[in-house]
């Protein structure tokens, strides 16, 4: 895409990822371990509204201390996660990995920070939140759920099934809303997005807070929540996930070699230490 293009903040053409094959890494985030429909089940029958808003209200107060963000990308290591089924690499691998990709294709610094970035929510498992309530495809909550979610069958068992204010139309919220007013399940997008809601452009906030809405990226659910910035950028959430799923089948990048650049990058945008 052109400069131009980028300096008028349309939508980054992902038409030349389209010849790669996401479905082999589809699974990535959700733990093998237990297996997908396993995971699924669990998540959709516990996240419920008033879980979500209870996490957000907790989590938002950034109150768990003070952290750099390239100490953060360290301290993500520490999670092991020996059961994503695509990669052997570590969290910060799968991070530069990421990161290193935009920056190939010369995506914008700040595309490219959000790549380096966007995990960093998981940081939520090291506090001992269960997986179900970390990872996986995230969706609304306060209105009935979307076919288009995975494994929307388990949602039977939620309990929000028996709140009819959120089952009829479009729920607790205005048709045309927009994304930004709803409450999403809890997971690392919504918390990393608290945490770095002041720092980034909307662009990049937009990509954190919704890499896994699947439903609403790479499915056509939620359409009538949508706003006008939701159609803007959605579809740039879209070419986003092209860089976190397709990086994985990539070598492990050099982290000793690359640190140098990607701290001054993140010192641009970042002071040395956030709040979390
Ligand atoms: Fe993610
Ligand atoms: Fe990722």
């Amino acid at each position: 895409m052109s400069d131009k293009a980028q300096e008028n903040n349309e939508p980054i053409d992902a038409s030349a990822d389209a010849h790669r094959d996401h479905s082999a890494f589809r699974d990535y985030e959700v733990p093998a371990r237990s297996g997908v429909a396993e995971f699924y089940a669990e998540n959709h029958r516990l996240q419920t509204y008033a879980f979500a808003a209870a996490k957000r209200a907790d989590y938002g107060q950034l109150a768990r201390g003070r952290m750099g963000v390239w100490d953060a990308c360290e301290h993500l290591n520490e999670l092991i996660d020996d059961s994503d089924p695509d990669t052997s690499l570590s969290q910060i691998e799968h991070l530069l990995q990421t990161a290193e990709a935009a920056r190939a294709d010369n995506r914008p610094d700040w595309f490219i920070l959000t790549a380096l970035i966007h995990d960093l929510g998981k940081v939520l498992c090291l506090n001992g939140e269960p997986q179900w309530a970390v990872v996986g495809d995230t969706f609304p909550l306060g209105c009935p759920f979307d076919p288009a979610v995975i494994y929307f069958d388990d949602f039977k068992l939620n309990p929000d099934q028996q709140i009819a204010e959120y089952q009829q139309g479009t729920g607790i919220y205005a048709e045309g809303i927009g994304f930004d007013s709803v409450l999403m399940s809890w997971g690392h997008d919504e918390y990393l997005y608290q945490v770095v809601k002041d720092y980034l452009p909307e662009e990049a906030l937009y990509i954190i807070r919704f890499h896994s809405f699947y439903a609403a990226h790479h499915g056509d659910g939620y359409t009538r929540l949508m706003n006008e910035k939701d159609r803007r950028l959605m579809p740039l959430v879209k070419t986003f996930s092209s860089y976190d799923l397709y990086s994985k089948g990539d070598d492990a990048p050099d982290v000793a070699a690359l640190r140098p650049y990607y701290e001054s990058l993140i010192n641009r945008f970042f002071p040395e230490e956030i709040t979390w």
